[in-house]
């Protein structure tokens, strides 16, 4: 399916219907007035495979207590593999309610109070509130920038954690909102500094399928062979690729027997941890029949970041365009144009534009902006077009 398709096809006007990204803008905000580009869920609905399944299911009208069946595991190893060369064999496989969540009950079960977790700024921001809510140590060791393009800055994160006696990383892999699908080595030196320094790792995955380069996504399980799995707790889940967040269905990957006797411990004093039916079947259905969607889903992306890019290369080409290698989630330097204390003022009152700001995601990236790029082209261009309107002005 081309991109024009996909879109007749599946793009929703989702105004009046709660959802968070148009209907929540007054209270985010302050005014309902704005063209939304911020959160990460899209305008897309999701594909037909999944609202069949669902529509089917809900129509026995029982919600009753159930379990996980054998074929969904089955659909989570071959997808994994098909789509990222890793498997994922049934006994590491634990459920949470979204990967924020699996973040916390990762911190939870693997660390104590006052302990220090690092993150590599700037990250999506729940990055830091999860580890500060929880009473841990927040260590920010930030990503170098150039020229668009972050990469890690390995002397700074291996001085951070011995200085800061760091216990947990949570990595964000692909980056949000960064851009960035890591390489292999790129990986195998974060995971081997953490290795060498007895530093969990707690990689959280959730954008794995938003892939737009060449560049292919390596789960950290599969870095090197394999080499830091018994390092590691992936997060990752089917609902930022289908559109699926509130359904709250993600996975916890635990390959080490012994973490995951640890987490099993810890998760008994929880009480429930039982798997929504509904979040179960869409994300089964998702990896069973979703590939061809997705692909078309990716199709959009693609078209509306080189959208973007051409745009503000023709009419602001001191304006920076990140790198897209992965997420749909896009940052743009504005500084050259905006002075970093009035982006806000410029974005929402001259250009009427809802979005997340850079500093928001770590500190030194006041006068960036993030856009979402998971909707229609022509939401894209008039978003574009206002700023280069405004500027112009
Ligand atoms: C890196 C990352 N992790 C987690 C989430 C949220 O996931 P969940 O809704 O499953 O908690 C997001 C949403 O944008 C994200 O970008």
């Amino acid at each position: 399916m081309d991109t024009h398709e996909f879109v007749k096809k599946y793009l929703v006007d989702r105004k009046g219907t709660h959802c968070s990204k148009w209907d929540g803008l007054q209270e985010k905000f302050g005014r309902s007035d704005l063209l939304p580009l911020w959160i990460a869920d899209m305008e897309f609905r999701t594909c037909d495979a999944i609202v069949d399944a669902l529509k089917e299911r809900v129509s026995q009208g029982v919600f009753g207590y159930s379990f996980v069946p054998d074929s969904y595991y089955t659909a989570l190893d071959h997808w994994m593999q098909e789509r990222h060369h890793s498997s994922v064999p049934r006994e590491w496989v634990r459920f949470s309610t979204g990967c924020v969540t699996g973040i916390a009950w990762s911190i939870a079960a693997f660390t104590r109070p006052g302990d220090a977790c690092m993150i590599l700024t700037p990250v999506y921001y729940p990055f830091h509130n999860v580890v500060t809510n929880n009473h841990r140590r927040l260590v920010t060791v930030p990503l170098h920038y150039e020229k668009g393009y972050a990469t890690m800055d390995f002397d700074a994160i291996e001085k951070a954690i011995v200085e800061q006696d760091v216990k947990l990383f949570v990595q964000c892999s692909p980056h949000n909102p960064m851009g960035r699908v890591w390489t292999e080595e790129e990986l195998d030196q974060v995971l081997s500094i953490c290795a060498r320094h007895h530093v969990l790792v707690v990689s959280d995955e959730i954008h794995q399928d938003i892939i737009l380069g060449d560049k292919p996504f390596i789960p950290a399980a599969a870095v090197k062979g394999g080499k830091y799995r018994d390092n590691l707790i992936i997060l990752n889940s089917a609902t930022k690729s289908f559109n699926l967040a509130t359904l709250l269905h993600s996975h916890i990957i635990i390959p080490n027997p012994k973490l995951r006797e640890q987490y099993d411990a810890f998760a008994s004093g929880m009480n429930r941890t039982e798997v929504s039916v509904l979040g179960a079947l869409a994300t089964q259905t998702a990896y069973e029949k979703g590939g061809a969607w997705l692909d078309g889903l990716l199709q959009v992306i693609r078209r509306n970041y080189r959208d973007l890019k051409a745009q503000f290369h023709k009419e602001l080409p001191e304006a920076t365009v990140c790198a897209l290698e992965g997420t749909y989630l896009v940052m743009v330097d504005l500084r050259p144009y905006v002075k970093p204390e009035d982006i806000h003022s410029f974005i929402q009152d001259k250009c009427q534009l809802a979005v997340d700001y850079g500093e928001w995601f770590g500190e030194g990236y006041q006068g960036f902006i993030r856009l979402n790029l998971a909707t229609s082209p022509t939401l894209i261009q008039e978003a574009a077009q206002r700023i280069v309107h405004a500027l112009k002005d």
